[in-house]
């Protein structure tokens, strides 16, 4: 046998392991490494059972995604995938027995699925999460699971994606014995049980569980229903439902058949290629160049929090919903009070959501201890500061923080805009200093921006950078600059969004055109949703660095002088009831109109295409500008921290990858039109202009002075 997969033999039961580290993803090689060994399994007259089990730490953990994209790019030919192996498997005339740990996924479910029977460890897991990346399964994983599961649960399972335990899978028939203990062991004499019995019944012939037209009916639209409302514009999922209805309604080759075509036309749309460099690109986040992996970190025991407002009190739920006790402090007992009473009340609604349970809900609580006094710091290992903005406040804050911490601290700060290295000044130690940038609601948000400063040491940096892993976050590493990556790009965007309502769009306009685009929500609605006064009083602090005659938004800062701040007074752009449920306000339309007219802004109609380029060439053009200076490693971390942190469709893969699907010349083409129509705040980013000119894409480029 080959090096990916081995046979041997444990006396009549022949085992074939499939040994590809680390996931036993289905490479070139595995599927053929497998064929051969129930090729052989089958001639050999001693063999009367087959045991397939992997090797390592899982079962298989899905296909090979590299081979995806060489498929689409035609590196690959269109071969019939996993299909034929599957039917030789269930024809062989030896019952074959897959043993599954850790993960089977994907075409790993698909050939567990082929084999006669499955057990599994109680705590592997089961689950078909093609859709993910914008496929769906393409090895008949649609055509048979139905028949295992019931068509509920295989419509559930392939178009969300989402796996289910082993012991539900169990429940369900999935799975035919739970095992604990020896897996290799046991599952050879679970093969020795069935060996001579008539083999159970080829699982494709089998119609069982697959209901009648009648019953199933009402399972697919109402599955439609919430795929077309839950994984809006994204065409995998009901693809899914489809092929799974295919199931249902024609025999098995047939069904396989439309599953085919189905996994084509997913696999080579834009979505799925988009899918796929999230994928990837989430992957590539961690790689950095000048800190290698085997870079030391400090190990992060306990932790204190510096301000217990939105932020801080967020902060201190993620540290502790990670196990990490944490020191919560304030400036005085009523401020550190109302932050322990948010973060129970959160805690308490997430029981009620049925997040967590009551039990780890009061084990996380024990671990946040309130605080007013910096002298309980002396033995933490990592400060977070979220107090006001303000940079005054902050050096202080760091200044005492140098004073009682120990040395080998970390001392970070969430600070959304202020300058890193300005507060790592304060302390003697800016090596220690380091920016953890969260995102507001902190416990709910993935984003993580590290912000490295000029001193900061790459051990803070890697040891950041894993807490995040461990925090559940995706953690982002970016330069020291005003706004760092995701802020200073969206200040772009929500710019262009106001001038579009100067000019004459609704709010509602601007952020339906963007939510169709995919947005979560639109630039206005989030601005409400946020505070606009936020923005407002940055945008004081910043007036004086505006050039003269470069045109400024007028009608947001109107809105603030109104004490229109957004949800949290009731209005905004838009009218809140108590629930904060929107509704659009005529009057402030009517108002905001007037002042656009006052100002001499000329009116006329905006149509959904032009708030949309405007909006996203906007976050496009500042986004080269972030990649040039280095501030952003990859375009693909610009495309991470915009689907993780502000809401981006991820099947568009990020502004950055959009660009690229929309080609580079055509992006700058309408810049330059931006630019003659509407100043210079549109003159096109110098690293855009020459990959328009040269035909390059921001996926390819790299810079070599990108280490932030
Ligand atoms: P907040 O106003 O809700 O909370 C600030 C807290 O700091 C208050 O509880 C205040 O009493 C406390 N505080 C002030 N001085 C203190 C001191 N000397 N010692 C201890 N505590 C002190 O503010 P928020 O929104 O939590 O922001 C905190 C930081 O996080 C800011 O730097 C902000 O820019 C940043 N940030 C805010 C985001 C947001 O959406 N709110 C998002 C990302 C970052």
């Amino acid at each position: 046998m080959d090096d990916l997969v081995q046979l041997h033999k444990d006396g009549d039961v022949a085992i074939i392991t499939i040994n590809n580290p680390p996931v036993n993803a289905l490479s070139p090689g595995v599927a053929q490494g497998v064929e051969h060994a129930i090729a052989a399994a089958e001639k050999d007259e001693s063999v009367s059972a087959v045991v397939l089990i992997g090797g390592g730490r899982t079962f298989i953990a899905g296909a090979d995604i590299k081979e995806f994209g060489k498929m689409t790019s035609g590196e690959k030919p269109r071969g019939a995938g996993l299909l034929p192996l599957l039917l030789r498997i269930e024809d062989l005339n030896k019952p074959v027995v897959a043993a599954i740990h850790g993960t089977a996924f994907g075409g790993g479910l698909e050939l567990a699925m082929a084999c006669h029977y499955r057990v599994a460890v109680p705590n592997a897991q089961v689950g078909q999460p093609e859709v993910k990346l914008g496929i769906i399964p393409g090895g008949g994983g649609t055509q048979r699971l139905p028949r295992l599961v019931g068509v509920a649960k295989a419509i559930e399972m392939c178009a969300e994606g989402n796996p289910i335990s082993a012991i539900e899978a169990q429940k369900l028939g999935l799975v035919d014995r739970l095992i604990d203990g020896d897996l290799l062991r046991q599952a050879a004499a679970f093969a020795r049980e069935v060996k001579g019995k008539i083999i159970k019944t080829r699982e494709r012939d089998d119609k069982d569980k697959l209901g009648d037209s009648q019953q199933n009916a009402p399972l697919f639209a109402s599955a439609r229903e919430k795929a077309r409302s839950k994984q809006r514009a994204m065409i995998a999922p009901l693809a899914a439902i489809d092929a799974v209805e295919a199931a249902t309604t024609l025999p098995f080759d047939k069904g396989c058949e439309i599953e085919r075509e189905l996994f084509r036309k997913c696999l080579f749309s834009d979505q799925s290629k988009a899918l796929i460099h999230i994928f990837f690109a989430e992957r590539e986040v961690s790689k950095i160049p000048d800190i290698p992996k085997d870079t030391p970190t400090i190990p992060i025991n306990s932790v204190a929090v510096v301000g217990a407002g939105t932020m801080g009190g967020g902060i201190a739920m993620v540290l502790a919903n990670a196990g990490i006790p944490v020191l919560l402090k304030d400036a005085d007992q009523p401020s550190l009070d109302r932050g322990i009473a948010t973060i129970q009340k959160n805690y308490s609604s997430s029981v009620k959501r049925r997040r967590f349970t009551q039990q780890f809900v009061d084990e996380r609580l024990k671990l946040i201890k309130p605080t007013l006094s910096f002298e309980d710091f002396r033995n933490v290992d990592l400060v977070v500061e979220a107090v006001f903005e303000n940079m005054a406040l902050k050096k202080e804050v760091f200044a005492r923080l140098n004073q009682v911490c120990r040395g080998g601290a970390i001392l970070a700060s969430n600070t959304s805009t202020l300058n890193i290295d300005e507060i790592a000044s304060a302390s003697s130690r800016p090596q220690a200093v380091i920016g953890t940038h969260f995102f507001s609601p902190a416990n709910v948000m993935r984003l993580l921006e590290i912000v490295r400063g000029r001193a900061t040491a790459k051990e803070v940096i890697a040891t950041c950078m894993q807490l995040s892993k461990k925090l559940g976050k995706v953690g982002v590493l970016v330069g020291n600059c005003r706004g760092f990556v995701g802020n200073r790009m969206f200040h772009h965007y929500v710019r262009e969004a106001v001038f579009l309502v100067e000019e004459g769009a609704t709010p509602q306009q601007v952020d339906q055109a963007l939510y169709e685009f995919g947005m979560a929500l639109g630039p206005l609605a989030t601005g409400d949703l946020a505070g606009l006064d936020v923005g407002w009083r940055i945008r004081k602090e910043y007036r004086h660095l505006e050039k003269p005659g470069v045109r400024h938004a007028i009608v947001g800062d109107r809105l603030c002088e109104l004490g229109r701040y957004g949800q949290k007074t009731g209005a905004g752009w838009y009218k809140y009831d108590e629930n904060r449920k929107p509704t659009p306000d005529p009057e402030i339309n009517a108002t905001v109109r007037q002042w656009a007219v006052e100002a001499g802004i000329p009116q006329r109609e905006i149509t959904s295409q032009e708030i949309v380029d405007r909006c996203i060439y906007a976050l496009v053009n500042e986004g080269a500008r972030i990649l040039e200076e280095g501030v952003a490693l990859r375009a693909g971390d610009i495309d991470i921290i915009y689907v993780s942190g502000y809401g981006f469709p991820s099947y568009r893969g990020g502004p950055m990858w959009y660009a690229d699907t929309v080609g580079l010349k055509n992006v700058y083409e309408q810049l330059c039109d931006f630019h003659r129509r509407f100043g210079e705040l549109w003159e096109p980013a110098p690293l855009l202009k020459r990959m328009a000119l040269e035909g390059g894409t921001f996926a390819e480029f790299t810079n070599a002075r990108a280490v932030a």
